[in-house]
């Protein structure tokens, strides 16, 4: 159906009462992920983004600052604005709900409406929370506060108009029930179906002109202004066209998305859609609720005034390392910790080392044996290595679509960085670099096979990071037109095609406030008294203990430590050894099975935070942080090493 390739993305346009932070930007960049994979995809796409302009929050933020609310608006959007092309943000629209294109759509709306009796004039009594723009009833505060918050409510009382929202409790009920993917995640829609077995109340989508002036007038009573969330909703629908052109409205609203924070469920899950159905309008394709950025555990928040500024991070290490944190770190859908060291050692060691050292090392050795030129591949596949490789990057694709359909977009970015990594697991076991003596052809074929399958993972990465990818699949000597999935067929570099890479494509940071820790903190050694240097043992010693190579099952972390990973080693010994090792904050534990360590095997057992821990994994006391120990080419579980 055509109809069902159209992808409509929409973030929450944001409040002008203060300047963007990580968390609009984590928001907004994750759209723009989106709307990139699905337009490689081949899907037509849409990406609206913009600001809510209106309500009191704004209209006391523009008074503090002794300005009107337009001028405070005007130049405050300007800051949502000119953030989002500086973090590579191409949205195809940008929506200020005080436009008129926006403004003659809430009109509307609010006027058939009243004409069909959705709408009548009551008495409203209750509390207001400025904080979420939101009413609250007596019984829902909390000690007298904001159930949201905690935040100030005030306590109005005064004619109103109300919107028949509990009309549509049932409809909005059985469409839930019936499409189990409208809410994402699953936790989030269970959250909303929690909020609807308690009876609907109506909504009221007034206020007094004398108390808030802020807002679009009532078309049918101009003593009152709209309700900031009746009228901030309407934006993903008067951005493409309601009333307006009737043909791309449907269109696009055919495949719309609405990408939130867990904060705006209510109002997009249950405000919004009942706002539809009395409008006589089909329902978004999916809400997709995110979780937080946390700082020390605490949300991020404006009104908290502990916001990360995403310009510091990008000016300090590029707009790419800090796009890929963002979407490597996060779950869709939980909370994830910022910090300084976690965004710098995503940085280091996936991008600094595997992606960055690989390219660089593939260039450089092209320029010395090929004449900087993309050698010719091989006739034939000659080693199974050769065909792994090829099936491996051949499965990439249709592996990262999945993926990021089911929102897994941290799991999409990890199985390309694996293509990376067994890129560079070929290279270390083929040794084009030694090869090349005896072997030249052989060789070069090595390198236009490493070279394919990168071409293919730095497509795959790009919508992540677009600037970056496009840089290093130009520095490889591909074609960097944005193609489409289905067209990212093996075999694509052209042989003979010139490479040219400048310095290393992500400089390594120094990791200011990391400290290294051990690797196995369970592994108290008698310390030597100092003076006595260190204890020389026996080669009859040595030979006590049993080093054997094993390959990583299966990783977790160990629930209450940030530090301790379980992994199940398979050492050859028919069922695996669970281990415990403190690589917790270096290592993804997803990242490391399959990989090879190296263990004690004689280890005597231990308790390791309550878990049995069999042996002892070996890794270096890196400054950075535990580095694994592997061996440089696959060797069967088990193997001894000596
Ligand atoms: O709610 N971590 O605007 P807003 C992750 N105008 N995301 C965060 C975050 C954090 N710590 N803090 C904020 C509004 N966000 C309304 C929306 S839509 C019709 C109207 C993101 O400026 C998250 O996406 O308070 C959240 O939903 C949004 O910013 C709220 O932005
Ligand atoms: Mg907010």
């Amino acid at each position: 159906m055509a109809e069902d390739r159209v992808f409509y993305i929409t973030t929450p346009i944001y409040y002008v009462n203060d300047r963007p932070h990580i968390g609009h930007a984590y928001c907004t960049v994750l759209a723009d992920v989106l709307a990139r994979y699905h337009r490689l995809f081949g899907e037509e796409t849409f990406f609206l983004t913009g600001v809510d302009e209106h309500g009191q929050k704004v209209q006391e933020a523009a008074a503090k600052r002794g300005l009107s609310p337009q001028a405070h608006c005007d130049e405050m959007q300007a800051h949502f604005r000119n953030l989002w092309p500086t973090l590579h943000v191409v949205h195809d629209d940008f929506i200020r709900t005080t436009e008129p294109r926006h403004e003659a759509v809430v009109q509307e709306a609010l006027q058939r409406l009243w004409d069909a009796g959705e709408i009548y004039r009551g008495e409203y009594e209750g509390f207001y929370s400025p904080r979420v723009e939101k009413f609250f009833t007596a019984e829902e505060l909390v000690d007298g506060k904001c159930p949201e918050t905690g935040g100030e409510v005030f306590r109005i009382q005064e004619a109103n108009y109300f919107f028949r929202m509990s009309r549509y409790q049932d409809a909005l009920i059985d469409h839930i029930r019936r499409n189990p993917d409208f809410i994402a995640p699953e936790s989030r829609r269970n959250e909303v179906l929690g909020f609807l077995s308690q009876p609907l109340k109506d909504l009221c989508i007034s206020r007094p002109k004398a108390r808030l002036s802020w807002g679009i007038p009532l078309p049918f009573d101009p003593e009152f202004v709209t309700y900031v969330w009746f009228d901030a909703l309407l934006n993903y629908c008067s951005a493409i066209g309601l009333y307006r052109d009737e043909e791309r409205f449907r269109r696009l609203w055919s495949g719309a998305h609405h990408l939130i924070g867990k904060d705006i469920l209510t109002t997009h899950s249950v405000y919004w859609t009942t706002m539809l159905m009395a409008l006589g309008l089909p329902l978004p394709r999916r809400i997709i609720a995110h979780g937080w950025w946390l700082v020390d555990r605490t949300k991020m928040s404006k009104s908290l005034g502990n916001v990360v500024d995403p310009l510091s991070l990008k000016d300090r290490y590029g707009v790419d390392s800090l796009r890929y944190f963002l979407m490597r770190e996060m779950v869709v859908g939980l909370d994830a910790d910022f910090s300084e060291e976690a965004f710098l050692r995503r940085h280091n060691f996936d991008l600094a080392n595997d992606l960055g050292n690989l390219v660089n090392r593939l260039v450089r050795f092209a320029e010395r044996a090929f004449q900087g030129r993309v050698p010719p591949p091989a006739d034939r596949e000659v080693s199974s290595q050769d065909r792994s490789l090829r099936e491996m990057a051949q499965a990439a694709g249709p592996l990262v679509r999945s993926l990021v359909e089911a929102l897994r977009v941290e799991q999409a970015v990890e199985a390309a960085m694996n293509l990376v990594r067994r890129i560079n697991r070929y290279l270390a076991e083929t040794e084009p670099f030694k090869v090349v003596k005896e072997d030249p052809a052989r060789a070069g074929a090595l390198v236009y096979q490493a070279l394919e399958a990168l071409r293919i993972a730095l497509t795959l990465l790009r919508p992540v990071m677009p600037g970056k990818c496009t840089e290093l699949l130009k520095a490889i000597g591909a074609d960097t037109t944005e193609g489409r999935l289905e067209d990212l067929r093996w075999g694509g570099l052209a042989a003979g095609t010139p490479l040219a890479l400048e310095g290393a494509p992500f400089p390594r940071h120094e990791v200011p406030s990391f400290e290294g820790e051990p690797a196995a903190p369970a592994a108290e050694a008698p310390k030597a008294p100092a003076s006595e240097g260190p204890a020389l043992v026996s080669i009859e010693d040595f030979q006590k203990i049993q080093w054997k190579v094993g390959t990583v099952v299966s990783a977790a972390p160990v629930p209450g430590s940030d530090k301790l990973l379980a992994l199940e080693v398979d050492l050859g010994e028919g069922a695996p050894r669970p281990l415990v090792a403190g690589i917790g904050k270096v290592y993804d534990p997803a990242s490391l099975v399959g990989r090879q360590v190296v263990v004690v095997a004689n280890l005597a057992p231990r308790k390791v935070f309550g878990r049995e821990s069999r042996g002892m994994v070996l890794a270096a006391s890196g400054d950075q942080g535990p580095v694994l120990l592997a061996p440089m080419a696959p060797v069967p579980p088990g193997t001894p090493v000596r």
